[in-house]
C-alpha cells in the first residue's frame, strides 16, 4: 500500500539521518510545548540556545507561570513576535490554575486552550501521548505535495484542509510520534525548498515532482499581494475658465496621460495638513483665492487603491501661482483642450462631474 511503504520509508530515512535534539529525548509536553512554541518562530540551531535558557530558568510549568511577564519577553528578546511570549505565559498561567498543572493529554482537548492551534495541539498529541494526528508545518505541506503531486495553494483554506485530509491518512496508527518527526525532519534536511537531494531520496520512485522535474514549483503557494492605498490630493488650478494641468511622465500609473498639480500621501491628510507646506500656504492664503473641495473618489487599480480628493482652486489673474507651476510643469488648457487631451478615466470623470 502507498501509505504504508511511504511512512516506512520515511521512518527508516528518519533513523539514520535524525538529528539529536533535546526535545526528542522526552515525552513531558511542558518541553515539548515549549520546544514547538520556539520553533514556530525561529529555525533549530537560533532555537536551541532559547530552548535552554528558557529549561533552565522554567524547568516546570509552574516555574513558567509564576514568573513575572517581564522575565518571559527579557528571555524571549531577539525572537520577536513578542505576543507569542505572552501567549506563552498566559497558557501556562491557565494550565497551572485550571488544569491543576497537567497539560490535557489529547488534540481535542489541548486545542481547547487559548494559544494552542492545530500545529501546536497535534505536535503535543502525537509526540507526548503518541496520539495519531498529524501535524502539518512547512515542511510536511513540501514533501506532500511533491512526493503526491498536490498543486493546491498551501496559502488558501481549501488548500489546506486538502493537505491535512492526506496527511490523516498518512500517519501510521501507534507511531505518530516517529512518524511526524521524521516527515518534519525529512522536509528540513532532504526535501528541502531550492536543492533537494532526489537522487539519494528514498522516496524518488514514487514521487510525483521528482517524475516530473516540477521540485521547483511545488508547493504552490500564491503570494497575497499587499493592496497598497495612496492618497492623491490634486489641486484643479482654474484661471480665466481654463485650467492648469501637466502631463505625467516616468514609470508610475498614468504615464503620458494629463492630470493636474498632486500632492501624495500614505495617509489620509486634510487640506490643514497640506498647508503646513509653506509655499502651499502662501499660495492658498493669497488675495483672489477660492477652494471648493469635492467628494472623496475611490478608484481600485490591481495592487493599488487610490483615494482623490480635488481642490477646485480658483485664482485670480492677478494670482501668483508660479512656484507651483514650474515644479510640476503646468499649462495651461482651455476647456475645448481639456476634453481632447487623454486623462486617465476618473479625472474625466471628476472634470464632467464637477467642472465643465
Ligand atoms: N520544527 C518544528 N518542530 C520541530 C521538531 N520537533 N524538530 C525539528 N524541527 C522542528
Amino acid at each position: 500500500m502507498e501509505e504504508a511503504y511511504f511512512a516506512k520509508q520515511l521512518m527508516d530515512w528518519y533513523q539514520k539521518h535524525k538529528r539529536r535534539l533535546p526535545w526528542r529525548h522526552t515525552k513531558n509536553p511542558y518541553l515539548i510545548w515549549l520546544s514547538e512554541v520556539i520553533l514556530q518562530q525561529t529555525r533549530v540551531a537560533q532555537g536551541l540556545p532559547y530552548f535552554h535558557k528558557f529549561v533552565q530558568a522554567f524547568p516546570t510549568i509552574y516555574d513558567l507561570a509564576a514568573a513575572s511577564e517581564q522575565e518571559v519577553l527579557r528571555l524571549w528578546q531577539g525572537l520577536g513576535y513578542y505576543s507569542r511570549a505572552r501567549n506563552l505565559h498566559a497558557c501556562a498561567k491557565v494550565i497551572v490554575d485550571q488544569y491543576q498543572g497537567k497539560f490535557p493529554e489529547s488534540y481535542s482537548e489541548l486545542l481547547k486552550l487559548k494559544g494552542i492551534g492545530v500545529y501546536t495541539a497535534a505536535a503535543i498529541a502525537s509526540f507526548s501521548f503518541n496520539e495519531t494526528v498529524p501535524v502539518v508545518d512547512g515542511n510536511v505541506y513540501r514533501v506532500l505535495s511533491r512526493v503526491f503531486g498536490v498543486k493546491e495553494d498551501i496559502a488558501s483554506g481549501s488548500g489546506q484542509k486538502k493537505f491535512r485530509q492526506l496527511a490523516a491518512r498518512l500517519v501510521p496508527k501507534g507511531q505518530a510520534d516517529v512518524y511526524n518527526q521524521a516527515i518534519m525532519e525529512f522536509g528540513a534536511l532532504q526535501c528541502t525548498p531550492l536543492t533537494p537531494a532526489c537522487l539519494l531520496c528514498p522516496l524518488n520512485t514514487m514521487c510525483y515532482a521528482y517524475e516530473h522535474g516540477k521540485q521547483r514549483e511545488l508547493p504552490v503557494k500564491v503570494k497575497r499581494l499587499k493592496i497598497k492605498q495612496r492618497f492623491l490630493h490634486y489641486f484643479v488650478i482654474r484661471q480665466n475658465g481654463s485650467l492648469w494641468m501637466r502631463q505625467r511622465v516616468g514609470k508610475d500609473i498614468w504615464s503620458g496621460l494629463f492630470d493636474f498639480y498632486l500632492l501624495e500621501s500614505s495617509a489620509d491628510k486634510t487640506l490643514e495638513n497640506l498647508m503646513e507646506n509653506e509655499q502651499i500656504m502662501q499660495f492658498l492664503t493669497q488675495k483672489g483665492v477660492s477652494i471648493e473641495v469635492s467628494k472623496v473618489y475611490k478608484h481600485q487599480l490591481t495592487h493599488q487603491q487610490l483615494f482623490i480628493i480635488f481642490y477646485i482652486i480658483d485664482i485670480a489673474e492677478t494670482c501668483l501661482a508660479g512656484t507651483l507651476i514650474a515644479e510640476q510643469q503646468l499649462k495651461m488648457f482651455t476647456k475645448e483642450e481639456v476634453k481632447n487631451l487623454p486623462k486617465p478615466i476618473l479625472i474625466n470623470n471628476f472634470l464632467y462631474e464637477e467642472i465643465f
